[in-house]
């Protein structure tokens, strides 16, 4: 089948690639004329686990190919895939210009039956909005062409994207025509194999299942995040208790870790986003209030932990800092809790040496010359000189360190564990003071 898709980042890549890798042909059309160079050259411009070799296989056979050439992608494909981003305006609702454009471009350039499917995560009644937009297009160029809006949200994961759109949970097709929802299954069939994953349902309820997916998750956390902070001021242990109610079916394991608050580039955007929808038509979200309240306070305990520990007196420390990326896997920065983390302590007069797997070059992208900053070569290099540990992001070299090594190169032999990684006890065993997130050790002078 022929595809194509609009916006090459995570989420257009990704799902351009996937759909290439199962035999289609595919178009992806960006208006960034450097990353598609970039992705013509042979080059990918995010770091995502498998994402590289599968872009070269595909455009080696043809099936996979990179323009800014809007005629050429509106003409390719029956199925116009919109995966532009759809960050939040200044008061959190999320900005649908992208979108629209896309929606625009598409009518401008059209001349006969196209499939417009919505993958970006947009409000409900974003698909009438784009059908409004195409139609009223068409109507000033006298053009007959027919189409149809379909809501396709994407539910992929960063850093588990290639495994995610390939073996997904569900596929959540919103229309109020059943001939589109035969065509997507279509698409979608060669993931669709060991059982039905199609969820078919109206426009509404697909846009807003993608909202409701994301506020659950991130609800789940700062329920985590809040009991944590509990924990500590009663001296009980977050830990024991999340093996606790994690042991009960009802409750489950998943996304119930507490942590330095969540980042990235859907949850804290989409719960805003959420809460804004819900304003417009006057109903007040407070849990979704809530949840994002509690993350944004919870993105400054590490910070918290680090100036009391050092007496409010940060000027002229140096921090060492573990993990960048907002979770591991990704080179995304987007909203990341270290970043809050190290612009508060660079206000406060601290230096920060920074060390992480994938995100360095996003990191000198975001803090081009930032004085109190030191992007380091290793997690080592990142311990020299500094008066303590503290990490943020939990990449898997960063889960069993030699603690020899960070007690001899730190300062003073402290750790601020944003992830839990570490065991107190062990720490404590071996000299290391240690704060973690709501273990029951709190510093409170
Ligand atoms: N990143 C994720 O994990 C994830 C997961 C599920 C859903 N989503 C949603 O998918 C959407 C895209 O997210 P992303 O992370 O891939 O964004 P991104 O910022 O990585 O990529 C968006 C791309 O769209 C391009 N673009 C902007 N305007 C364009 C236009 N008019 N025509 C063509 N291209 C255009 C940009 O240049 C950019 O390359 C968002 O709505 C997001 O909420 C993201």
């Amino acid at each position: 089948m022929k595809v194509s898709i609009y916006g090459s980042g995570y989420v257009g890549l990704v799902t351009g690639v996937c759909l290439a890798e199962v035999g289609n042909e595919v178009v992806c059309m960006d208006v960034d004329k450097a990353k598609i160079d970039l992705l013509n050259n042979g080059g990918v411009p995010i770091y995502e686990p498998g994402l590289d070799a599968l872009v070269k296989e595909n455009m080696k056979a043809g099936r996979l190919s990179f323009t800014t050439d809007i005629q050429q992608a509106v003409d390719h494909g029956v199925f116009q895939f919109i995966a532009v981003g759809t960050p939040p305006d200044e008061d959190g609702a999320a900005d649908l210009q992208y979108v629209l454009a896309v929606a625009e471009n598409i009518a401008n350039h059209m001349s006969d039956y196209r499939v417009v499917i919505n993958k970006s995560t947009v409000p409900v009644g974003t698909a009438d909005k784009v059908k409004a937009r195409i139609k009223e297009v068409l109507a000033k160029r006298s053009s007959q062409s027919d189409f149809d809006v379909v809501s396709n949200p994407e539910f992929l994961k960063e850093g588990a994207a290639i495994d995610d759109f390939m073996k997904p949970d569900r596929i959540v097709i919103g229309t109020d025509n059943p001939r589109v929802t035969e065509l997507m299954r279509a698409l979608y069939a060669p993931f669709n194999r060991n059982h039905d994953r199609v969820v078919a349902m109206d426009i509404r309820s697909a846009e807003l299942t993608k909202y409701a997916a994301n506020a659950m998750l991130a609800t789940k956390i700062s329920f985590m995040n809040e009991l944590s902070n509990l924990a500590e001021i009663l001296g009980a242990d977050i830990e024991k208790v999340r093996l606790g109610i994690g042991s009960d079916s009802r409750i489950g394991y998943s996304f119930i870790y507490p942590g330095c608050g969540y980042g990235g580039s859907c949850f804290p955007k989409d719960v805003k986003a959420l809460e804004r929808t819900a304003s417009e038509v006057g109903y007040e979200a407070q849990l979704l209030q809530a949840v994002e309240a509690v993350n944004e306070r919870q993105k400054q305990v590490l910070f918290n932990k680090i100036e009391r520990y050092f007496n409010h007196d940060l000027a002229g420390k140096t921090i060492a800092l573990w993990g960048l990326a907002f979770k591991p896997n990704t080179d995304d920065m987007r909203e990341a809790p270290s970043r809050t983390l190290l612009e508060a302590l660079i206000a406060a007069g601290a230096q920060v040496r920074a060390y992480d797997p994938e995100a360095m070059e996003e990191a000198k992208r975001i803090y081009p010359d930032n004085q109190g900053l030191t992007l380091c070569e290793t997690p080592e290099a990142a311990l020299e000189q500094a008066d303590a540990l503290a990490v943020v992001t939990e990449w898997s070299i960063f889960r069993s360190p030699n603690f020899e090594l960070i007690k001899s190169s730190l300062k003073q032999a402290v750790i601020f564990d944003g992830r839990n990684l570490y065991n107190p006890d062990h720490l404590a065993s071996i000299g290391i003071d240690y704060y973690g997130i709501g273990t029951g050790v709190e510093n409170t002078q």
